[in-house]
């Protein structure tokens, strides 16, 4: 606190603001912080290095490298901080170790495996030069309709909590004052903060309509455990309580959050959300700073926003005392990342990313989040020197089983050359049978040349991220003729094993009828050979893991949404 004090007393008031504001690298380049000193840079879910989605680990080393130059050399000095969403591993750089969305791991009820998830993804994120990621969501999704109710672990408030503090300690590491984390280690960010998972019909960034009662026995849950483990940030949600946005409510920001949950770390806003704020747009909001928040996302209006707030500051609409607390709070969060040390250590080693013990931890995750919903006659596992026809729109489909925030924003328009360290579920399965003795085809349409025993069918929804995912009941709507492509396979007689892969559990009852099983694999990430693990036996008659993974949310019994009749309750 001492170091950050003198170092406040030598900053000018420009390059204080500049440590409140954080531009997106689609619109700002290094050399602009020269003339505008910010704090932070993030680099969002669309764009990579210089433009490049596909950049590789030594780009985004080069990339941070050059911002982390500038800001040093110019104004006070001080290195900017680096945020991504490494939200299901470090998942938008190709050949990062990608793990299964929150559902999945919420699935696995493991915070033993969370824990070891945070530490290799902090590792892979040091690796490639970045501090930060916008990691763990803490939403408790309530209303599965929503788009983004994959990047919440559960329904149930207390694996949240649990989860909450594994994932940041996995990141983080224990935080101990006065020592900075090791450089494998990156800052965590609760998010998005409150009820982004309780607005009404489940609309992205809506209204959560609720006592303060429920928002803290539900909504709230994760937040006490991700301040109590040290959370250096907190992410304030799109979305607002009884009809308040987060980012201008100071009553839960400052009041509650700052002061009776005592949290120290950083407020850092949304993606230009205090631009929705009554009286604000993107390039100026004086009522969000003011609310509590600390570091404005500003991806591409941050010259604007960072003018009007200079403005603000010298009229006196932003107090001094708040701005001093904002600049405090942001540099504690770079005094405990080292980046305030004379020599702060590198970070930046690409032989840290996609090594063979992460993508190991991977696959374990996968294993451990498959549900089994239906195994009629003990069909599954899959029998050493079976026949197996692999088949579905999913069966060779990395983008379906990775879902949103991989590699692109909503996770579309991705090749298969753009997970050079995975395996699709359909050939992770065929090596498997083949290994066991058996033979194995994977055909999209179902045609196998010879008659299978059994068929592996995988089919779900196509990928998709915030607001797109919106949905407007929980009815699950065929790609390609999957219930008419299960009966072809039962009218031969052929047995078939459906794998489900959604970003939540929906109303199949059709294709979970026709099935002889069933099984609920989320969005697995692209270590496919997880699945395998668990679906096929060895030619020892037992496959290398058995089903463990449980329910996070409840399988409705019907397209209405909220659930009010489970099929099969949480696990
Ligand atoms: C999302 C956040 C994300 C941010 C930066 C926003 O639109 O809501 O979850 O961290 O963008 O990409
Ligand atoms: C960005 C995302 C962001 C979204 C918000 C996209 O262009 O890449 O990171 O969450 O916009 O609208």
């Amino acid at each position: 606190e001492g170091r950050i004090t003198t170092l406040m007393q030598r900053m000018t008031l420009r390059q204080k603001l500049g440590q409140l504001i954080q531009a997106d690298i689609t619109a700002i380049k290094p050399a602009d912080l020269k003339r505008y000193p910010l704090g932070s840079i993030l680099a969002g879910g669309n764009g990579g290095p210089y433009g490049n989605e596909r950049a590789d680990t030594a780009t985004w080393v080069r990339l941070v490298g050059e911002f982390r130059a500038v800001s040093r050399r110019s104004g006070a000095g001080i290195p900017i901080l680096f945020g991504v969403d490494a939200v299901h591993g470090h998942s938008n750089l190709p050949g990062a170790t990608i793990f299964p969305h929150n559902i999945g791991l919420g699935a696995a009820h493991d915070p033993e495996l969370i824990q070891r998830i945070g530490a290799v993804t902090a590792a892979e994120l040091s690796g490639s030069g970045i501090d930060w990621t916008f990691a763990p969501t803490l939403a408790v999704p309530q209303d599965l309709r929503w788009g983004r109710s994959y990047e919440g672990y559960s329904a149930q408030p207390s694996l949240i909590a649990a989860y909450a503090r594994a994932l940041t300690l996995g990141l983080q590491g224990p935080i101990t004052a006065g020592t900075p984390l090791p450089a494998n280690k990156v800052a965590a960010t609760a998010k998005h903060f409150v009820a982004d998972g309780g607005t009404e019909g489940g609309k992205d960034q809506g209204d959560a309509r609720m006592s303060e009662a429920e928002l803290v026995a539900v909504h709230a849950a994760g937040y006490a455990l991700a301040v109590e483990t040290g959370v250096l940030a907190v992410m304030a949600s799109f979305s607002s309580w009884n009809g308040v946005k987060a980012h201008g409510n100071r009553y839960l920001l400052t009041d509650v959050l700052k002061g009776r949950m005592g949290f120290d770390g950083l407020v850092v806003g949304d993606w230009n959300g205090h631009g929705q704020l009554p009286g604000c747009t993107p390039t100026d909001c004086a009522l969000t700073i003011n609310a509590g928040l600390d570091l404005v996302m500003a991806p591409d209006s941050w010259k604007g926003m960072f003018d009007s707030t200079l403005r603000h500051a010298r009229r006196g609409t932003i107090p001094i005392t708040r701005i001093d607390d904002a600049v405090r709070r942001v540099l504690r969060v770079k005094a405990q990342l080292g980046l305030l040390d004379p020599a702060p250590m590198e970070r930046g080693d690409p032989a840290r990313v996609g090594t063979p013990d992460h993508l190991a931890v991977a696959r374990e995750a996968v294993a451990k989040s498959l549900v089994l919903l239906k195994n009629n006659d003990g069909v599954l596992p899959i029998r050493p020197g079976a026949r197996v026809l692999i088949t579905g729109p999913g069966a060779d489909d990395m983008a379906m089983q990775s879902g949103g925030w991989t590699v692109t924003w909503q996770g579309t328009d991705t090749t298969a050359a753009d997970f050079p360290k995975g395996q699709t579920v359909g050939r992770a399965i065929a090596a498997a049978v083949r290994d066991a003795g058996g033979e194995a085809v994977i055909a999209a349409d179902g045609a196998a040349a010879a008659k299978p025993d059994v068929a592996i069918v995988v089919f779900g929804e196509q990928p998709y991220a915030e607001f797109q995912g919106d949905v407007p009941d929980l009815a699950f709507r065929p790609l390609a003729g999957e219930a008419e492509l299960i009966a072809r396979l039962k009218a031969q007689g052929i047995k078939a094993i459906s794998v489900f892969l959604s970003g939540r559990p929906l109303f199949v009852p059709k294709l979970i009828n026709a099935s002889d099983a069933f099984v609920a694999a989320w969005l697995p990430g692209s270590q496919g050979q997880g699945v395998a693990d668990v679906l096929v036996a060895r030619r020892d008659g037992t496959p290398a893991r058995d089903f463990t993974g449980r329910l996070p949310f409840a399988w409705p019994a019907d397209a209405r949404s909220p659930i009010t009749a489970p099929l099969w309750p949480v696990g």
